[in-house]
């Protein structure tokens, strides 16, 4: 990294500071998921408190107390926690999310704090995950309804990639291989139906439910099938690293860095500026800039698992990313919510388009700081506490 690169992260750095200090006064325990006339509003989603983001705000707090040691984060990530303690009550409004919901809240404050209960939450919420899984089709079933089917029971989606990550910390946590050899078996499946043979993936993969026969990809939040949905994108690339992170299986490396160079031609090929879909008409123009933040993540990770002479392609790739977003789309005007602007939900109807959504700023902030040398890995253990891959 040069001196300008390590310039810009510094300088970001204590943009974030400034930003988030003054958003951790204004919100408190209140649970945003974008901002509405400059200002957060507290679980404006359908489910309240199950909504599928809401594990973000509470992520960015401990990142910021782990950061910089501050009680002001910790004592209100704490009081978030005391909402999100009875998510699990209301299983009909769960889905597989549930590992956004719980891994950067909950057992996040039970492996920096010891909370007994919060690990008692994250060992619930895995059971939940587990609950899920299909034997015959070896995948987790993502949904129980949508909007775009009637039986959506066979479908597994690659957004579930970083929800996998509970069950390799509940394996970790009660020495029950059962937990991790469903996580592997199921990134497996990705591997297979969801990752394509040139880096690219499936947002869906519709399978039998009864017979676990795999019948085709679909393109759910992206353009249509066989189309490229940028989020999708990121969950795999940093899905697979994480895997590899959590097993040291060797094909998951390799998933990941087939992942991670199709998403750099894409971004190269659009300055660095992340579409929703890479496979979409060139008209209309829409952007997930959540999408850029979680493919730098996927990128950051890729670099720690690789040799040396391999790792400054992955880290350059994700600075650039990191740098066309912030130029373009950050607010870091510290009187209004939102820093990372220009997110997009899904190709199709996106009445939101362009938002600040949580986990965007939840994803800048956690690529910072691991450039920055300061972040917390929320998604996996330590490389030298895994679980032999079992699959
Ligand atoms: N379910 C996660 C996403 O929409 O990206």
């Amino acid at each position: 990294m040069n001196n300008e690169q390590r310039a810009w992260i510094e300088g970001v750095w204590e943009k974030l500071q400034i930003k988030l200090r003054a958003e951790c006064q204004r919100t408190g325990a209140n649970i945003p998921f974008i901002p509405l006339q400059g200002h957060y509003r507290d679980c404006m989603m359908p489910g309240g408190l199950t909504w599928w983001t809401n594990g973000f705000w509470p992520g960015i707090l401990w990142q910021m107390h782990h950061a910089t040691g501050e009680d002001a984060y910790r004592l209100t990530a704490e009081d978030v926690g005391k909402r999100m303690a009875v998510i699990l009550d209301n299983p009909r409004e769960l889905d597989h999310d549930i590992g956004f919901l719980v891994l950067p809240g909950a057992v996040t404050q039970y492996r920096l704090t010891g909370n007994p209960e919060c690990r008692s939450l994250g060992i619930r919420a895995a059971d939940f995950l587990a609950g899920r899984f299909n034997e015959q089709g070896n995948f987790i079933r993502a949904w129980d309804k949508s909007p775009w089917a009637e039986d959506v029971s066979g479908w597994m989606i690659v957004d579930c990639m970083l929800n996998i990550p509970l069950l390799y910390w509940a394996g970790r946590e009660t020495g029950n291989r059962r937990y991790a050899s469903i996580a592997d078996r199921h990134a497996e499946t990705a591997l297979h139906c969801l990752l394509r043979p040139d880096g690219s993936c499936n947002h869906i993969a519709a399978f039998n439910p009864s017979t676990g026969e795999f019948l085709g990809g679909i393109g759910g939040q992206g353009y249509g099938n066989g189309s490229s949905w940028s989020r999708g994108q990121g969950w795999a690339v940093y899905g697979f690293a994480l895997a590899y992170r959590n097993t040291g299986y060797p094909a998951f490396l390799d998933a990941a860095k087939r992942s991670a160079h199709y998403c750099m031609s894409a971004l190269a090929a659009n300055e660095w500026l992340p579409l929703v879909d890479f496979r979409a008409p060139a008209e209309p123009v829409l952007y997930d800039s959540g999408a850029g933040a979680i493919i730098a993540c996927g990128l950051l990770e890729t670099a720690e698992h690789v040799p040396a002479l391999e790792q400054q392609m992955y880290r350059t790739a994700a600075l650039h990313t990191l740098q066309a977003c912030e130029a373009k789309f950050a607010n870091w005007d510290s009187d209004t919510d939102g820093i990372l602007f220009g997110g997009g939900m899904m190709y199709h109807n996106d009445r939101l388009a362009g938002q600040a959504y949580i986990y965007n700023d939840y994803f800048l902030l956690e690529a910072i700081l691991r450039l920055a040398g300061k972040d917390f890995i929320i998604w996996g253990g330590m490389t030298n506490d895994r679980f032999q891959y079992t699959s």
